[in-house]
């Protein structure tokens, strides 16, 4: 059973969340399809006088479609158990197949907000701000060539985070 949190009862440090535990980043287009993936790389804090879930998506993934499709998103988290299911959403593609019932995840739609049964953590977040990162605003081109070196540079998302579910 899931029950609403405040952002602050979180136990384990945002870092360790989503660097360490990774999560499912998933979101639905207009026409009702959805879609998700794997991301490790994002922040959760303190902007503009809300809390925010910060989220970067590289322009091939399948899930763009779906987060520049949709104001909605979830960031979901799962029990250590499931993260051989990560690896597979993180690997694999959308594109080819459906991923998430080969998964055998179960798919809750709660007013447009799209998230698994089995999550164990479930942020809520409404679209703020998008942007292309840009070539030139680099400082430091090491992080450029190191992490760009096709030049496919993500977009940067910002969610407002309207709630949080957790068991
Ligand atoms: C641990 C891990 C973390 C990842 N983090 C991100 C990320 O933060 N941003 C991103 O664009 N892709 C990330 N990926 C890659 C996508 O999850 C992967 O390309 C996925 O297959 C995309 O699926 P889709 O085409 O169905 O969207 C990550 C993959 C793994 C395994």
């Amino acid at each position: 059973m899931f029950k609403e949190i405040s952002l602050a009862d979180i136990q384990k440090d945002p870092y360790h969340l989503i660097d360490h535990d990774w999560m499912l980043v998933t979101a639905m287009k207009k026409d009702g399809l959805i879609n998700t993936m794997t991301a490790s790389w994002g922040t959760i804090g303190s902007l503009w006088e809300k809390p925010v879930a910060i989220i970067w998506v590289r322009p091939q993934r399948y899930t763009k479609e779906f987060v520049d499709g949709s104001d909605k998103v979830t960031l979901s988290f799962y029990p250590w158990e499931d993260h051989q299911m990560l690896g597979y959403m993180g690997t694999h593609s959308g594109r080819d197949e459906d991923k998430i019932e080969k998964c055998g995840l179960t798919t809750v739609n709660d007013d447009g907000y799209v998230y698994f049964q089995q999550a164990n953590l479930v942020l809520f977040g409404h679209k703020l701000y998008q942007q292309d990162v840009q070539e030139a605003c680099f400082k430091d081109e090491t992080v450029l060539n190191d992490v760009y070196p096709k030049r496919d540079l993500h977009t940067m998302y910002i969610y407002e985070i309207k709630k949080v579910i957790a068991r």
